[in-house]
Parts: structure tokens; sequence; C-alpha cells
């Protein structure tokens, strides 16, 4: 036998003999993840294994903007935690996992009917943005929490594209129990358009990462849904449907929890106090799809 083979072979065997002895790999780096992103970057939300909780309050070392949109009396970095889990599908060893959570303090400005803790990209600015022109993905995976696990009798917008004069929303990636929509069931993952229809929806896992990907094209006014679990390649799960992605503005990622029992949901309703709610985020960036190109 070629020795090294017969190497290769002993290397092998040692492996299978350490594996059950074998130290385990810090949180966050527990497997290796395959996706590979393709396409230029826009805005990079993947967060360095390095990074550490308080280097989401200053804008030096923030891929986010520190200031926005969240309770004033909170710092990102009581807001984010570092769950252990495995990495999201784009998310190689360099990167981690991070957790949204929102608690009774997660009052923005006057908005108390609202429970919103919302990260926005640095760069990302709510006018003449690059991510409001030509054709543009953005790529998100969520990870359910059970120990903060969303009350899914709520509405909860998770991730977004909000037009610069604030008075609409181009999409809405939600959660729960759509406001006057409630034949819609409740334990799904939906994207909605501009006129808050449903598009799109998939069950809520509770075990495994789910990855999304939305293209807008802001030429031709149209939206793409993508999607798979786990570490598999993303499929188109829509065709590129009309919708009216004009007025530009900024994304959002995060969580937004509407009250319930209320007609105005900005100012009044109820949410449960000792709220401890969160939901983990990895692989999220937006990308540049001129030319049709769409990481999966
Ligand atoms: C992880 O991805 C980054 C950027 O996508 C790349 O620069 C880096 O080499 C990758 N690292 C590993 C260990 O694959
Ligand atoms: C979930 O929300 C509903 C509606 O606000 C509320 O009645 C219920 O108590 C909440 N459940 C928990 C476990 O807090």
């Amino acid at each position: 036998m070629h020795n090294a083979v017969l190497l290769s072979l002993l290397a092998a065997v040692a492996t299978v003999v350490a594996a059950p002895g074998c130290t385990p790999k810090p949180p966050g780096h527990v497997h290796a993840s395959t996706g590979v992103i393709k396409c230029p970057l826009v805005f990079d939300g993947r967060v360095k294994t390095t990074t550490q909780l308080a280097d989401f309050d200053s804008y030096s070392t923030s891929l986010f903007n520190p200031d926005y949109v969240k309770g004033q009396n909170l710092k990102w970095s009581q807001i984010i935690k570092f769950p252990e889990t495995p990495n999201a599908h784009f998310d190689n060893d360099t990167y981690k996992p991070f957790e949204v959570t929102i608690s009774d303090e997660s009052i923005f400005q006057n908005q108390r009917g609202f429970r919103r803790a919302g990260l926005q990209f640095q760069g990302d600015t709510n006018n003449g943005s690059p991510g409001s022109k030509g054709v543009k993905t953005i790529h998100f995976s969520l990870k359910w929490d059970a120990q903060r696990a969303l009350n899914l009798s709520h509405e909860y917008l998770l991730v977004w594209h909000e037009a610069a004069d604030y008075s609409s929303n181009q999409f809405n990636f939600e959660a729960g129990t759509i406001i006057g929509q409630t034949s819609l069931p409740r334990d799904t993952y939906k994207v909605l358009n501009r006129r808050n229809s449903q598009i799109w929806s998939t069950p809520i896992l509770r075990n495994d990462w789910q990855n999304f990907a939305i293209t807008l094209d802001f030429n031709r006014n149209t939206l793409q849904v993508y999607y798979s679990k786990g570490d598999e390649p993303l499929k188109s799960v829509t065709n590129a449907v009309s919708n009216d992605n004009s007025g530009e503005g900024q994304y959002q990622v995060g969580m937004l929890k509407k009250p319930t029992g209320t007609s105005d949901v900005v100012n009044s309703g109820y949410q449960q106090r000792n709220l401890n709610e969160g939901l983990i985020y990895g692989s999220l960036f937006v990308e540049d799809s001129a030319n049709a190109c769409v990481s999966v």
C-alpha cells in the first residue's frame, strides 16, 4: 500500500476513535455552513465571531445604526444576545448567530403600543440608499428560541423595507396573527406585499434554521421570495410578482410586536408584562442582484 494512502487511512481511524471523547467546539462553530455569497455585497450584517456585545453600541464597531430603532433606555448590547446554536447557511466559521430580544423597555419614542428592536444597516440612508435602487436581495436566516418564544397571538414584523416617508412598507416579513387577517394561520412566517396581502408563507420550525431571501427589483417593481431550511441551498418559491417598490427608505431587521385589542396599534392596546422574547438571526446581508445574481 502507498504510504500516503496508509497514512490517511490511519488518520481516518484515529478520527473515529477520538470522536466520542473529543472536545466540543465553542458555540457558534458547531458546524460549518456551506452557503457561498457569489454576488457583490451591498450591506453585510453577518456578525464576526470576535464581535462583542458592546460593539453594537458604537458607530465605529457596529455593522448597524447604534441609535435606532429601540427603547431609548436600552443599549443594543442589552438587546442582542449570542445564543449557543450552530451557524446559519451563509455564516462560515468566522461568523456567529445573534439574537434580537424585546422586553417591557422596548418602547421606541412614544410608541407605547409597540415593543420593538429593529436593526438598520449602517449606510442604508433613508434617501438615496444603494439598497433602494436597481435590483437587491436581502438574505436572512431565522431560528426559534424556545426559551424566549414569541406569542403568536400577536402580529410581529421581523424584516421589512419602510418607505422614506414612513407611510408604508414595500414588504413585510412577519409571524403570528396578522391584525385584520385572522384567517391566515398564526404559526407561519409570511411575506406580505405593499398592500399587506400575503404572497407566500411557510410553517415556523422549532429546531432548524430557515433561510429566506427577498429580491426587490426597484426598476420593474417586482418582489421574489427564496427559501430553504437547514444548510440546503435556497430555491425560488414565488415568481417575481408585481409590487410597488417606489418611495426609497430603509431595511429593518429584528422585531416589532404589535399589541392586541386596539385600533391604534402604535399608541395603545395590550402587551403582556415581563416580556422576554427573542428570535435568532444569521446569514444577514443585502446583495446586488443585477444580472439576476442571487446567492443560494
Ligand atoms: C468566510 O467568509 C469570508 C467572506 O465571505 C471569507 O473571506 C473567509 O475566507 C471565509 N472563511 C472561511 C474559514 O471559510
Ligand atoms: C399571548 O398574547 C395574548 C394576547 O395578547 C394574551 O392573552 C396571552 O396571555 C399571551 N400569552 C402569554 C403566555 O403571555
